[in-house]
């Protein structure tokens, strides 16, 4: 919870989210009843994984991107069935309806859920039914994006694309394609071949890049894969050509604050370059990445920034507004969420 007086001001914002990966909002008290009821062995080896509160206390500790994977992939093997991923799904939208999300993009993994067994139509079963109860519940709009991972062979990401991916990118059940897990070592033009064929397909691209990875990852991700969205991309402040291509093509990027301190890319949310893009008019929204992971939801996300860079209500205007247009819903939609916008704006300039 922020300091100041704002935190109503904040609660209130209509909010966007785009960098939300559904594994990593599993809590650890649901890791441990669903690993318990599917009797699926936890690593016993390892004392963080004693209970609930001694592997909470272990993330509150991550050294690395790869040291918060190891044990974010051992949480998501306790996910078997349908019924597992609407559960989490619908949990996610709950939490983020009381923060005041109204439209939310979410990842999800399937190559690893495949790999141990569970087919990819479940796992998009389960999140689809989340998702539809959580419209009709909450009213929250949402759309999903289905993430090739890097730290597994590009053919093991390009067979999942081409058999499971493709048919529902097609018809729209998932909206976009992203890339994500260890970045170094695996710039973008590792994956051409899959995002050249989504390109051609017309499907809305987006790669995690520049989160521990330098600058050339996020230039990678733009000249190489031709995204219009980088997820996190917080190095644009090495280079001014890269970021005023960012703004002349206005590319989103999705910034995760919380998530950067927990993984140690940054010491501190102050020394994130969230004034510079404001400046530079770099689009960017504000996300939780992986919030039962690294401490908070989006809305804690708001309040850190906030702490962190004392905004004014009409910075947030801004921030929020790109957050609309740089979503991948209807114009109907956005027109919606402009005008809440609108209001809530309207009514915190009266006070
Ligand atoms: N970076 C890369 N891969 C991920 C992340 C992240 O922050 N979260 C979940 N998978
Ligand atoms: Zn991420």
């Amino acid at each position: 919870m922020c300091q100041g007086k704002q935190h109503e001001f904040l609660q209130a914002l209509p909010k966007c989210e785009h960098h939300m990966h559904l594994e990593g909002s599993l809590s650890p008290e649901l890791l441990f009843t669903l690993a318990r009821r599917n009797n699926i062995d936890l690593p016993s080896s390892d004392p963080a994984f004693q209970s609930p509160s001694s592997l909470l206390a272990r993330y509150r500790q991550f050294t690395s991107l790869d040291d918060f994977l190891h044990y974010y992939f051992i949480g998501m093997s306790v996910l078997m069935s349908a019924a597992d991923f609407e559960s989490l799904t619908y949990d996610y939208f709950r939490i983020a309806h009381s923060d005041g999300v109204l439209h939310a993009e979410v990842f999800f993994d399937p190559q690893v859920h495949m790999h141990r067994g569970v087919p990819y139509a479940a796992v998009v079963e389960g999140i689809t039914r989340g998702r539809e109860r959580a419209m009709a519940d909450f009213g929250i709009s949402s759309e999903i994006i289905v993430c090739v991972l890097r730290h597994l062979p590009v053919e093991d990401g390009h067979a999942m694309y081409t058999e499971h991916a493709v048919p529902d990118l097609e018809v729209g059940r998932v909206k976009g394609l992203g890339l994500s897990s260890t970045e170094l070592g695996n710039l973008g033009t590792k994956y051409t071949s899959i995002y050249s064929d989504a390109e051609n397909r017309g499907f809305n691209l987006t790669a995690h890049a520049g989160e521990e990875g330098g600058v050339e990852y996020m230039a990678s991700a733009l000249y190489d894969l031709h995204v219009t969205r980088v997820d996190h991309g917080i190095k644009l402040g090495h280079s001014p050509e890269l970021m005023r291509e960012f703004v002349d093509r206005n590319i989103l990027v999705t910034l995760c604050p919380m998530s950067n301190v927990e993984l140690k890319c940054v010491t501190k949310i102050a020394d994130l370059p969230l004034r510079l893009y404001l400046d530079q008019g770099v689009k960017f929204s504000i996300n939780s990445d992986d919030p039962a992971y690294f401490g908070g939801y989006i809305l804690e996300n708001y309040c850190q920034v906030q702490d962190a860079f004392s905004l004014t209500n009409q910075e947030w205007g801004v921030i929020c507004g790109n957050a609309i247009e740089g979503s991948w819903c209807t114009e109907e939609r956005k027109s919606h969420l402009r005008e809440r916008l609108a209001s809530v704006l309207q009514m915190f300039e009266q006070r």
